[in-house]
Formats: C-alpha cells, structure tokens, sequence
C-alpha cells in the first residue's frame, strides 16, 4: 500500500478505488506501474472492494421491493475461479452457460442450490451434469429442451434412482426491444433465444405432463446486455408476470420465480470528454446510468397494478425474483494497464500512431462491438489531456484499433492524452473487467496476460499466470 495522497481527482476517477496519486494511476493505493513492474505487460486488474460495492449496490436495491431477490451472478461476463471465488464470498449465487461454467462454479464452492444454467444448445453430456449436481434451475430455450430434460433425469435414474425431478425454467421471447446493440438484444423474435410467447401454453403442458421427470419452477427473460432504460425490464416482467398468471389459469400451476434476466447497464462514459465524437444512440448506451433499485421498483409497480386488475395479487405475493448480472458486477471493477511498444507518424495526414501491447484477442468487444473503453495515461494520470493519437494495437490486423476501422464513428477517431507520449509509457483501458478476460485468445501467437486482483486488504494477488510460450502449444498434437 502506498502512503501517498490522492491529487486531483479526473472525471473517470473513483474515490478510494481509481485515483491519480504520484502522477500514476492508483487502484485501491495500489500504483499501476509498479504492478506492470512486477507482472509485465499488458495487464488485467481487478478490485475485490469494487466487485463489493457493486454487489452491495444490488443487495441494497433488493431492500426497495417487497419480494425477494436471488442475484446470480453471470459467470460468462468473467469466470476467472478468484473472480467466482470473490463474488461467491460476498454472498450471491451464480448463472452458468455451459457444462464448463457449471464445473468451474461448482469448483469454487457454489452450492447446487446457488447455480442456474442457460444456454440455446446444451448436449446431453452438459444436461446430465447439471440434473446429477441438482441445481437450482436449468433454463430450457425450448419445447424440444424440455424433453431433453426429461430424458436426462430418466437416463440417470438408471444408474441411481434418488435423482430426483430437475427443476426447469422456461425461457420465453416476447419481443421486447432495448436500446442497445443488436448483437447484445435478446429478447427478439429474430434473436436466437427463447420460446415464442404463442407457444407458453404448449410448452407448460408439455413440461407438466410428467411432474416425475421435471418440476417447472420458473418464468424468464433476458432482454439485452447494457440496456440504458427501465422500460424494457418493466415490459419484460409485465408480461412474465402475465404469462405466470394465464398459466396458473389454464393448467392450475402456480411458479415460484420470475427470472428478469440481466443488462443493467454500466457508464463506460463517466469522463465524456471524448464523448462528443459518439453517435447520440451510442452515448446514451454506453452513458447509461440505471440503478438497480429503480429497474425492480418499476417492475414490481407494473406487475402489482397488472395483478390487482387481474385479481392476482396472491400469486404475486408468492414469487421471488432471479436477476442474472453480470457486467454491473465486474465490467468497471476490471481494467487493462498497455504499455506503449511504438510510436510513428504519417507526414501526409499529421497523425502521431500510438502502438500498443493490448489487442483486440484480449478485448474482443472493442472488434466485435467497436466497444468503448476509456483510455487514459497511466504512467501520467494527472497530466492534461492536450493531444490527440491514432492509436493501435499489436495484432497483424487493420482492425486492431481503438477506432471505428469501418468509418461508421461508433468509435471516436482519436484518443485524447498527454502530450509528448513515448514508448515505454503505460495506458490504461477502464471498465474492461466484463466480456474481456473470458474472451480472450491466441491469435497471432500472442501469449495471453496476466491478471491480478486487489484484495480487500488492499494486496495485489495474481489470479491468472502470464501464458509462456509452451501454452500455446499445449493442446497442439504434431508427432
Ligand atoms: C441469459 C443471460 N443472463 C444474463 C446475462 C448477463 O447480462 P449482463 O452482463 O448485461 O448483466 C446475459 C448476457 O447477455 C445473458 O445472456
């Protein structure tokens, strides 16, 4: 721990956590160079005392309403087994995707009861793992699943005949809109996800047609990643909400929760000085700033005025809430320190390129999405940000750049920073800790980084090794 003060505090600070102190970039007192010194270049880190403050952040907004609320975690924004391991220690449960999800939240201490499990095509192998463990829920994506399930549990009671019925959730597609990117909405008829609403009815009968195999536990949803407005979770849990009571209805069955799904968004624009250079649609996505507590006090409102008129208020009264976060939990607790390797400049066009150690193999978003992290000097934090570079990365790749390569300004053209930067300066990308680490590849044989987690007592501990060289030939087989 340094014994420095903060200075000055920039827009992209977060008192206690980010700050500049010494001119460097400080995370939780810890100085970011000294970190690049010790674990080499580029770098993730992570704060424990930010994934707790975020997690508190949803705990307290659980507090507002009157049904309670289980959070699980959604391991496919970071699965790295500390990250797990520091969301487990403070008190939530966890979503998993695929039968190596389920093995790593098992392995971390998760009990059965605390893992939920989605995804659009799970093999039998992933469905026999997560009836064995007997998990909370496994969320069928369609009628067909359910009767994969079913065929599961009969397959392994073969072999032990205590397994007992899998509790299933059937996740529905109602057409709900956000305002997010197409690829991160999925609570479209067009998306991949879900069970139509016009055939809820079939796919209940079909999964209470043998309460042996399966018990339907559950209802849900998820509309999107990042959805910067409260009116799409309302909309989404409305009719949840409605389909639960046409279901109780029609076949007498009474769930016990409804799944809202993730997508509270984060504010990757909390210093806008480059923000002007975004498309509006984009600067009110990426500025989102939506808080938890007012996403599921709307929700309730809508669901408890739809209940009084349908005079179902009992049923209501019965049913806790599962919400899936992810990237609220882990995006702005994450960050990737980049050391500049070199520096050239066009004379025809007057631009200075910065060429840096962080490509988009370790950052998938910034190519798939034209994601924008905020780049800052971490070597001179408290610096003017006085000129403007073309910067890029170090895959042989021309749309390894932290611009918009296509021309379609989703990104902004240049980055803002000190002046007078030179090889060997460190930068920063903040709010990465969501959809990066759990992305990353070996293209171009690039080794994959090291990431490091600031502990609550403020230690810097390694919780993912450098590769070497041998880890990227590991799984190759040549003789
Ligand atoms: C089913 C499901 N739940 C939860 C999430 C997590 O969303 P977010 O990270 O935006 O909270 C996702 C990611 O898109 C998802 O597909």
């Amino acid at each position: 721990m340094s014994s420095s003060t903060a200075a000055h505090c920039p827009a992209w600070s977060i008192p206690g956590y980010l700050e500049v102190r010494d001119g460097h970039l400080s995370i939780n007192e810890v100085d970011a160079i000294d970190l690049v010194k010790q674990f080499q270049s580029p770098l993730f880190v992570f704060s424990e005392s930010r994934i707790r403050e975020n997690i508190n952040r949803l705990k307290r907004a659980a507090n507002v309403v009157d049904r309670p609320i289980k959070f699980c975690y959604a391991s496919k924004a970071n699965s790295n087994m500390s990250i797990l391991k520091a969301v487990l220690d403070s008190g939530i449960d966890c979503e998993v995707n695929s039968g190596g999800e389920l093995f790593k939240a098992l392995r971390i201490g998760f009990k059965p009861d605390q893992i939920i499990f989605n995804g659009t095509s799970k093999s039998d192998e992933e469905l026999d793992e997560a009836v064995r463990a007997q998990i909370y829920s496994i969320n069928v994506d369609s009628i067909f699943e359910i009767g994969l399930v079913q065929q599961a549990v009969a397959r392994l009671r073969l072999k032990d005949e205590n397994i007992p019925p899998a509790r299933i959730t059937l996740r529905l597609v109602p057409e709900i809109g956000t305002r997010s990117h197409l690829g991160l909405q999925t609570a479209l008829l067009t998306s991949k996800f879900g069970i139509s609403s016009s055939e809820v009815l079939a796919a209940f009968r079909r999964g209470l047609q043998n309460p042996a195999l399966v018990n339907i536990c559950g209802i849900h949803i998820h509309v999107g990643s990042q959805t910067p407005d409260v009116e799409p979770f309302a909309e989404a849990f409305r009719s949840m909400w409605e389909h639960l009571v046409t279901i109780h209805q029609e076949t007498g069955h009474t769930l016990e929760h409804i799944n809202l799904g993730g997508g509270i968004p984060v504010n990757y624009l909390r210093d806008r000085s480059q923000a002007d250079q975004l498309p509006e649609h984009e600067r009110d996505m990426l500025g989102a700033e939506l808080e938890p507590e007012d996403v599921l006090k709307e929700a309730l409102r809508v669901a408890r005025e739809s209940a009084r008129a349908a005079n179902a208020e009992h049923l209501l009264d019965q049913v806790s809430i599962l919400l899936e976060p992810g990237r609220s939990i882990i995006a702005d607790a994450g960050l990737v320190l980049t050391t500049v390797n070199n520096i050239k400049t066009r004379p025809e066009t007057g631009d200075v390129w910065l060429l840096t150690d962080a490509g988009y193999n370790i950052m998938l978003s910034m190519n798939n999405y034209k994601w924008y992290y905020h780049l800052i000097s971490a070597s001179r934090a408290g610096e003017a940000y006085a000129r403007d570079y073309k910067v890029a990365g170090p895959l042989c790749d021309s749309g390894d750049v932290y611009f918009d390569i296509e021309r379609e300004g989703r990104l902004p053209d240049y980055r803002r920073l000190p002046a007078d930067v030179t090889p060997g300066e460190v930068l920063a990308l903040l709010n990465c800790g969501a959809y990066s680490l759990a992305q990353m590849f070996h293209y171009n044989g690039r080794p994959l980084p090291a990431a490091v987690l600031v502990t609550l007592d403020g230690t810097p501990k390694l919780i993912r090794r450098r590769d070497t060289y041998d880890d990227l030939i590991a799984n190759d087989v040549w003789e």
